[in-house]
């Protein structure tokens, strides 16, 4: 696909630096990526063989988070920011899964995300599936775009996976989420997940890719500035944790249980 991108390229697609979406897929498996993600991801692997957990624990947590919201929240809508390039389980077929007539409105502002954008618009004919090419620092343009999708007066279950560790200032990011939140009825759900300060090589082995110059660089927040996202909301049960403890269904997510991403789910009262 990486040569697909490339004809068809945007104009926007910058090949001479890594990318936090095609990083994420090269490491998840995928084959959406260039040869500057790979390098860069494979030093971080090197560095740190627990990247791959990470990577693993965040798709399974955010599977469980979905079945979770549609199957016992009755959660219809979804606005899932910081998509990420299409992968297998995308939020739209967990949820569909679930509850066919559910309606995704999908956000990122990576131009090969958008260049992929058509694999996230697969709706089942009962839902609704939309793609917003936008930033998360700009809530008010992403609500405003979503409305035509989304009703913004029944719940909604906003997810955040693994975006706000790229807006390195927490006062900005905390400010995201309250203007995201406010646009958001009772009874709508913030799910959101980050890798987190527990782990020192994890930190070491992000830093140092940082410092090797990288389109998006990434901030580890500690477990409890993640845990604040959530301030004004009811956590569900276990609250905040590594994320391979949120629920487990059974073995088969093969991480260990304590893996430097941390994550939850809150209920706007
Ligand atoms: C680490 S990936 C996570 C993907 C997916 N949510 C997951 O957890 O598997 C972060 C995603 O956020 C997107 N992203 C980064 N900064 C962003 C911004 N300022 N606005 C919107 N999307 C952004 C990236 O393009 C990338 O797709």
């Amino acid at each position: 696909m990486a040569d697909n991108a490339a004809r068809q390229g945007t104009g926007r697609i910058d090949t001479s630096r890594p990318h936090s979406a095609r990083i994420w897929n090269y490491l998840a498996g995928g084959k959406d990526y260039y040869e500057v993600d790979a390098d860069a991801a494979e030093k971080v692997l090197a560095a740190f063989p627990g990247m791959r957990d990470i990577t693993l624990a965040s798709r399974a947590f955010i599977g469980r988070v979905v079945r979770h919201l549609a199957g016992q929240e009755g959660i219809r809508q979804f606005l899932d920011i910081g998509t990420g390039l299409p992968t297998r389980d995308n939020t739209h077929e967990v949820a569909q899964r679930v509850a066919p007539e559910s309606r995704i409105v999908y956000v990122d502002n990576d131009p090969v995300v958008l260049l992929h954008a058509e694999a996230l618009l697969t709706s089942s004919p009962e839902g609704a599936c939309d793609y917003i090419d936008a930033d998360v620092r700009d809530p008010e343009r992403i609500l405003e775009q979503a409305a035509r999708t989304l009703d913004f007066s029944r719940p909604v279950g906003l997810m955040l996976m693994g975006i706000l560790g790229l807006v390195p200032d927490h006062d900005e990011a905390r400010s995201v989420v309250r203007r995201l939140l406010d646009a958001l009825p009772s009874g709508s759900f913030l799910a959101l997940n980050d890798g987190s300060t527990a782990d020192p090589t994890y930190v070491a082995s992000i830093e140092a890719h940082n410092a090797r110059g990288t389109a998006t660089p990434y901030t580890p927040r500690d477990p409890e500035e993640i845990a604040a996202f959530f301030d004004g909301l009811e956590l569900l049960d276990p609250g905040v944790v590594s994320c391979s403890r949120w629920r487990p269904e059974g073995t088969s997510d093969q991480v260990p249980a304590e893996v430097a991403v941390h994550g939850g789910v809150g209920r706007k009262p």
